[in-house]
């Protein structure tokens, strides 16, 4: 936990809300993650749509990690950023042509392609370009993950990548395609995935596509087994993410041929316990039985509790009562969902308490919008402040 009247202090004299990152817990993460990757046979791109922060990207860049982007706009911010090129793999289900022509153009490492038409797009721009590029196809393995339903994404009813049942008609369809070189193979089942069985269905799921494609000379470089792992959202500032269990997992369950590689693209386990989102008490008020704390932050900055029931922990860092009252924790939006907590035990709380939502740094700032035109918050950082 952080001192919490310094950290008191450095919160009163900023205007609420705004987003919160500890640099430490960054680095001491990142730290972890490095500690237990089999550097020589791993390699890790951020899924920059966690979040897309310009001082945490400078961060995650220095220790050695790629990009995994999902728009030109991702790529741009990445290389931006300086990220190299030949660090930045390009997925999504819906590339447009300019994307494409984009990312051909800055030499991007490889495309994770999610459908035979994307296959010919790309070829043909490619083509348009007089180059030859890098491709993974990403093939739904069609496993069921427990997490919630709105991020599974490798099941049949999923919109992502092609269907494994059409894999064994790759490598004549690949054939076809003098612009494209097929590098890898793309999965990714769905994001906070707290059991570890889908990923060992998944691994036997490679190891029998990697054969297949190997039986008909077809040799590949990269398994790219996207992201997926899971943090603990009930210990927000001391945990770090299960790196070694994870790695290992895959680096034991994968026959890896000669020269391949397993490339990881991890996002929340990455970002999200650094990050809080910091607001004020605007009122609290008794309305049918319930108590409200009304805060200055809403959906429009953390939409998680309304997308997907996510719970996250939330602190008053300014009240000092002894006794806990049972609140709805709400935003000031004009909507119904716009409540981050029901029923949420806290120190009895006041008007301009600062009250802090934790885990927050994935998905959070990433996914604000301008609804009721609120506008952008600002980003603070503990090194810096
Ligand atoms: N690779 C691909 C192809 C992805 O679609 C994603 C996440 C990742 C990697 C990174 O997954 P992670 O390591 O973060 O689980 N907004 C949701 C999560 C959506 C994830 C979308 N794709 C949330 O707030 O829970």
């Amino acid at each position: 936990m952080f001192n919490k009247n310094d950290i008191l202090n450095k919160f009163q004299k900023l205007k609420t809300p705004f987003y919160y990152y500890d640099i430490d817990i960054l680095k001491r993460n990142i730290e972890s993650l490095i500690k237990y990757l089999d550097s020589e046979n791993n390699k890790i791109h951020y899924a920059i749509k966690a979040n897309s922060n310009n001082y945490l990207l400078k961060i995650i860049k220095e220790y050695g990690i790629g990009i995994d982007a999902v728009s030109s706009n991702e790529i741009k911010e990445a290389i931006n950023t300086g990220f190299e090129s030949k660090n930045i793999v390009f997925a999504g289900v819906g590339k447009s042509d300019d994307e494409i022509t984009y990312a051909i153009k800055k030499n991007i490492s490889y495309f994770n392609c999610e459908s035979f038409q994307e296959l010919e797009v790309i070829n043909q721009l490619a083509k348009n370009l007089s180059k030859k590029i890098n491709i993974s196809i990403r093939i739904n393995p069609n496993i069921k993950t427990e997490t919630h339903k709105n991020i599974q994404t490798g099941f049949r009813d999923n919109k992502f990548g092609i269907d494994i049942n059409d894999v064994n008609t790759i490598p004549s369809f690949i054939k076809k395609l003098k612009n494209i070189n097929l590098v890898g193979i793309h999965f990714h089942l769905g994001s906070q995935i707290t059991s570890n069985e889908p990923f060992i269905k998944l691994c036997k799921v490679v190891n029998d596509i990697n054969n297949f494609l190997s039986e008909n000379s077809i040799n590949i470089k990269f398994i790219n087994v996207g992201g997926g792992l899971s943090v603990n959202y009930n210990e927000p500032l001391n945990s770090f993410p299960n790196y070694k269990d994870f790695f290992n997992l895959y680096n034991s369950n994968i026959n890896l041929k000669n020269n391949q590689k397993i490339h990881f693209e991890l996002g929340r386990s990455i970002i999200c316990q650094c990050g809080s989102l910091v607001s004020r008490i605007l009122y609290t008020k008794q309305s049918f039985g319930r108590k409200y704390i009304i805060l200055d932050s809403g959906m429009n900055n953390l939409i998680r509790p309304a997308l997907y029931n996510s719970k996250h922990i939330i602190l008053n860092l300014s009240s000092n009562s002894s006794d806990e009252e049972l609140y709805d924790v709400v935003g000031p939006i004009c909507e119904s969902s716009d409540v981050f907590r029901e029923n949420y035990s806290l120190p009895k709380s006041s008007r301009n308490d600062i009250i802090v939502i934790c885990s927050t740094g994935a998905y959070g700032d990433s996914m604000s919008s301008n609804y009721n035109l609120r506008g952008n918050i600002k980003s603070y950082y503990s090194d810096t402040i």
